[in-house]
């Protein structure tokens, strides 16, 4: 594994790659949902580079970048294992050098979900992928479910901005309590993460709610949010039912594919999830 930290010498170690390479942009503080990507691209492709950076350009003033876990001893043995080609641990200066221009992409999805509460992270994080696209030039590149309309957005992009990389959704992995890995799981003490099981629960239960064929908003948004609730640790950021293709919320009825998005928080620390069928 090739550690590289300037664009210069990320060229010359891409130089002797050829045929397919594959991609998974991280934040690090890696754990097995980000190793479950890694995977999938070490299966698909003849080479797989990694970067480790935490973008300044997502977080909010009021959010965690300071305090964001970082890891990088650890997150360098977990890659070691999995042996990877190249990992790419730029510096700020190297990604946004003093002329540097956002990324021309904008969609009405920035604003909807996730945008609602952080209005200025999906066109940070465009920013950042779509500077990483320019410098890696992979053939394709990984990213998880667990952040649906992430992936959604950055699937938008390279259509819209025509990069020619096949973006491969990842299956979200999950703690045995169903609790969807982060690196924010950090923050949570052993009895949170325990309690924050129930998030994947109300997932599970609104699939089955609508399998059985209740289809009214109203009465699922009531059933889950109670359900959810029932964990006094748990505040409700938003619980929403949207189309799968569209990610707009359903009126009154669902009688669409699905998908039902949480976002909550336990004390300061905010987490997401998500589940279709
Ligand atoms: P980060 O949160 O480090 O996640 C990196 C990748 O791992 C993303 O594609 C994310 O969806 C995926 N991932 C995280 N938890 C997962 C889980 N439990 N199961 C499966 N995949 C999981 O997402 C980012 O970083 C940043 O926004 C980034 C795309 C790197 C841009 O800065």
């Amino acid at each position: 594994m090739k550690i590289v930290r300037t664009i210069l010498e990320f060229n010359n170690a891409r130089n002797s790659l050829s045929d397919s390479i594959g991609f998974v942009p991280t934040m690090g503080a890696l754990h097995d949902g980000h190793l479950s990507l890694i995977k999938e691209s070490k299966n698909n492709c003849n080479y797989t580079v990694v970067s480790i950076f935490v973008n300044p350009n997502q977080f909010g003033p009021d959010e965690d970048f300071d305090n964001y876990p970082r890891t990088l001893e650890s997150d360098i043995q977990k890659l070691e294992t999995l042996n990877i080609d190249i990992l790419f641990l730029p510096e700020s200066n190297e990604l946004y050098p003093p002329n540097h221009k956002d990324s021309k992409f904008q969609s009405n999805l920035f604003n909807i979900l996730e945008g609602t509460t952080r209005p200025l992270f999906f066109k940070g994080v465009c920013k950042v992928v779509a500077r990483l696209f320019d410098i890696v030039k992979p053939t394709d590149a990984f990213f998880g479910e667990k952040d649906f309309q992430q992936f959604r957005i950055i699937s938008d992009m390279a259509t819209a901005l025509k990069y020619n990389i096949n973006i491969i959704p990842c299956k979200t992995i999950r703690e045995s309590n169903g609790l969807a890995m982060s690196s924010r799981n950090e923050y949570l003490t052993n009895n949170q993460r325990d309690r924050a099981g129930i998030i994947f629960a109300t997932l599970q239960t609104g699939i089955e709610l609508i399998n059985s064929g209740q289809n009214n908003k109203s009465t699922i948004y009531n059933k889950l949010t109670s359900m959810i609730l029932s964990e006094p640790i748990i505040k409700i950021d938003y619980l929403k039912i949207v189309d799968y293709n569209s990610l707009k919320e359903f009126n009154d009825i669902i009688d669409k594919k699905f998908v039902i998005c949480i976002a909550v928080y336990i004390d300061n620390t905010r987490l997401i999830d998500n589940l279709y069928q």
